[in-house]
């Protein structure tokens, strides 16, 4: 279907200029066109302009949009979410709310591995249920593109079973959808005493049979005290590697034990979480050129400190931001809600967050030649809302503006 829309009253189009990611200064250049013409072919941009200089005859096949009224930006790319999973939290949520921390709670039994019992328990067609009402919720708020992890199974069958449901999803769902497998998530109960025993699993055979089925785009590791040590990392990185998997990280989250050198030195595409990055790590980032995700939900739900944003992307590192779905640390997926934490808490500007929850969230999932901006090629992957300026976006928060989604040309209305 192609699909034509006129009279955009203000379109955002994050133009990358060839370059993959922005970072620094020129995360504030949004490449805003005033009353624009977009003409979508075969779900590809075919032709990005203003109103004025459109003189093509289109065939009279073809949908029309008048978007007089509504703002266009690139549709979200959430590059860092636990969306699938069973179980809910809030008993936690509450436990919080009395003054016991993240850290407490998992010490006490809580935590992940309440989550990784639920997803034992539920078979792939339940995940997929729960996982399937997220993903449609998402796609009415704006994000388009959404990397799910594993790590709530902790064992073979079960990361198996993750896996292949959110293989799965991306087959069935316009929503686009990449895996990564995050086995190192938490120690498991069977290996309670035995860490070193669970990364054997993890590299001599959970790894190998992963790659092979080609059910990862990404390995993914937590770092930190209480979960995986920088050698255990780096142990599961340099497997999965050379075995054709790209490496992201749960970086300098809770503790400062090294991960985001670890990132660096292992080349991640992403170190992600940062909120105890210290100097030393953001001069590894900064010479790696690892893309720094930060997620404003986690410490705005946990009630801890933010990543340093506004240093890191005056230190020009590319920086995305991601909603980091998961029952424990951040029940949120709206992508506007992270924007406006980023700006209100994290010093960052509108421009700069719109940035990186587009193209700089496709360029941390390794997707930013073909998603994340609205230019001639790529995938048509473009919300229209109904506010008077982008800028409105971030300040008028927890309301949802969506006014059309557009998925790779697919025209959804609300
Ligand atoms: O990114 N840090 C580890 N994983 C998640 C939390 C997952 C959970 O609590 O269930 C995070 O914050």
């Amino acid at each position: 279907m192609n699909l034509l829309i006129k009279n955009i009253k203000q379109l955002v189009t994050v133009h990358s200029n060839g370059m993959p990611f922005k970072s620094g200064k020129e995360m504030r250049d949004l490449g805003v066109i005033e009353n624009a013409t977009i003409l979508i072919e075969n779900g590809l941009f075919k032709w990005i302009g203003r109103n004025a200089e459109f003189t093509q005859t289109v065939n009279e096949n073809i949908d029309i949009i008048d978007a007089s009224d509504l703002i266009g930006l690139p549709g979200f790319v959430d590059s860092h979410t636990h969306l699938l999973f069973a179980g809910t939290r809030e008993d936690e949520f509450a436990l919080r709310v009395e003054g016991k921390t993240y850290e407490e709670i998992a010490q006490a039994g809580g935590g992940i591995l309440s989550t990784v019992q639920a997803t034992r328990t539920a078979t792939k067609k339940e995940l997929k249920k729960l996982a399937r009402r997220h993903l449609d919720t998402m796609l009415t708020e704006g994000t388009t593109t959404v990397e799910i992890k594993s790590g709530y199974g902790l064992n073979e069958k079960d990361e198996i079973k993750m896996l292949e449901a959110i293989n799965d999803l991306t087959e069935e769902c316009l929503m686009g959808i990449v895996p990564t497998f995050l086995g190192a998530h938490a120690i498991p109960p069977e290996f309670k005493n035995n860490s070193n025993g669970y990364v054997d699993l993890i590299c001599t055979r959970m790894l190998p049979y992963i790659a092979q089925r080609k059910l990862a785009k990404f390995c993914d590791a937590f770092c930190d005290q209480e979960y995986f040590s920088v050698e255990q990392c780096r142990r599961i990185f340099k497997t999965a590697k050379p075995l054709g998997m790209n490496l992201k990280i749960h970086a300098d989250q809770l503790t400062q034990i090294g991960a985001s050198k670890l990132a660096a030195e292992m080349g991640a595409l992403s170190a992600d979480h940062l909120e105890q990055i210290d100097e030393a790590g953001i001069a590894a980032l900064k010479q790696s050129g690892t893309i720094a995700t930060v997620l404003p939900g986690v410490s705005f739900f946990l009630h801890c400190n933010y990543p340093p944003a506004r240093k890191i992307i005056d230190n020009d590192i590319p920086l995305a931001i991601a909603s980091n779905f998961n029952p424990g640390s951040c029940m949120s997926y709206s992508m506007s809600i992270m924007m406006t934490i980023a700006c209100t808490q994290m010093s960052m500007t509108s421009e700069e967050a719109i940035t990186a929850s587009t193209l700089n969230g496709a360029a941390a999932l390794g997707l930013s030649e073909v998603i994340g901006s609205v230019e001639v090629g790529k995938q048509a992957d473009i919300v229209l809302y109904d506010i008077p300026s982008y800028q409105y976006l971030a300040y008028h928060f927890g309301t949802n503006h969506v006014a059309k989604v557009i998925k790779h040309g697919t025209y959804l209305d609300f």
